[in-house]
């Protein structure tokens, strides 16, 4: 089977990355959200950041043109994913929203329809649980910002076929990407190795051990991370990061992953990161200065 159509669910900042990538790589794109000012808004992402690509020599104007040609948005996942060969959900990281999704796509794409989700924490074989083709449901964890990182994370559940993994694996080389084939257990690998990481950073600011800016420079200066673990949670979004600690937690049923009180109370708070405009870091649109939150600076 040889994949052109992809239909893309959400159109946040996952769903609009996935579905640059895929446009820009000469698929068929139908980028689907609920409300069309969603949509619209991520339409203007992508050209902003075609044009940055643009910018940088990465593509030609010609190219923008085209990938932007190949995106066609929808509100309705019945308008599109009926002609869809395979369907990659990026809706909110919700089990109930992901299930009532993968039921209809289920009834109303054909046959031989791959449907893979964007999902960073929830189990594949429980969402593919919700069809009768679980042999053709998969995981595609891409990694933000999505042009920019080489990764994706493909998840087998327990009954995804080999030839599913092999036509993803297709798809994800034309994309130019990197795909790693891992097993359905909580966290994956990249989030079952990452989220400790942050949520022992977050420790070690509870606990006094250091500053935020300090924590960050540590890992920036000493172990080559591009972003610090608090500016990286920051990024991801502080209730992604205590919601993926959760379902460690409960799928291994081990305290080692009980994440930080500290983390609790800033989501609780409303202080998520980028996102909200603040987390350990004050974040104003459009510029790149790291400003320590006035929560952490020293009294
Ligand atoms: N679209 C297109 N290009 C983009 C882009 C976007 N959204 N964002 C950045 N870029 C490009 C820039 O144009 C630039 O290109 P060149 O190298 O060709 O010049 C390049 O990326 C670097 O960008 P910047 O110079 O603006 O900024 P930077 O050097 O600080 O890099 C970064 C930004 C790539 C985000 C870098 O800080 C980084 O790698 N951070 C860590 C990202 C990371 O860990 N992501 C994984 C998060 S975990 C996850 O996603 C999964 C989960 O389940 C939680």
């Amino acid at each position: 089977m040889s994949v052109k159509n992809i239909t893309v669910i959400g159109s946040g900042t996952m769903g609009n990355g996935i579905a640059h990538v895929c446009a820009q790589h000469g698929y068929s794109v139908s980028l689907v959200d609920i409300a069309q000012i969603a949509l619209d808004k991520a339409v203007l992402t992508i050209t902003k950041n075609l044009d940055r690509q643009v910018q940088r020599n990465a593509i030609t104007e010609a190219v923008k043109i085209q990938t932007l040609g190949n995106i066609k948005t929808f509100t309705s996942v019945r308008d599109c994913a009926p002609t869809a060969d395979l369907v990659i959900e990026a809706a909110s990281e919700n089990f109930n929203i992901k299930e009532k999704i993968f039921r209809e796509l289920d009834e109303i794409c054909a046959p031989h329809c791959i449907l893979a989700s964007n999902t960073s924490s929830i189990s594949i074989t429980r969402i593919a649980a919700a069809t009768k083709r679980a042999d053709k449901v998969i995981g595609m964890h891409f990694m933000n910002p999505v042009p920019v990182m080489k990764l994706i994370e493909v998840i087998r559940g327990y009954a995804t076929s080999d030839t599913t993994t092999q036509i993803v694996f297709e798809v994800s080389k034309a994309l130019t990407k990197i795909p790693v084939e891992v097993n359905d257990y909580p966290g994956f690998v990249a989030n079952r190795i990452l989220m400790p990481m942050i949520n022992e950073s977050i420790y070690s600011l509870y606990e006094g051990v250091a500053g935020v800016e300090e924590i960050d420079t540590v890992m920036k200066l000493g172990m080559a991370h591009p972003m610090g673990p608090l500016q990286l949670a920051d990024f991801i979004g502080l209730d992604v990061c205590l919601a993926i600690l959760k379902v460690l937690h409960e799928g291994f049923g081990n305290p080692k992953y009980a994440p930080c009180p500290l983390l609790v109370n800033m989501v609780t708070a409303g202080y998520l990161g980028v996102k909200s405009g603040e987390g350990f870091y004050k974040h104003e649109a459009g510029s790149k200065e790291l400003i320590v939150s006035t929560m952490f600076l020293k009294k």
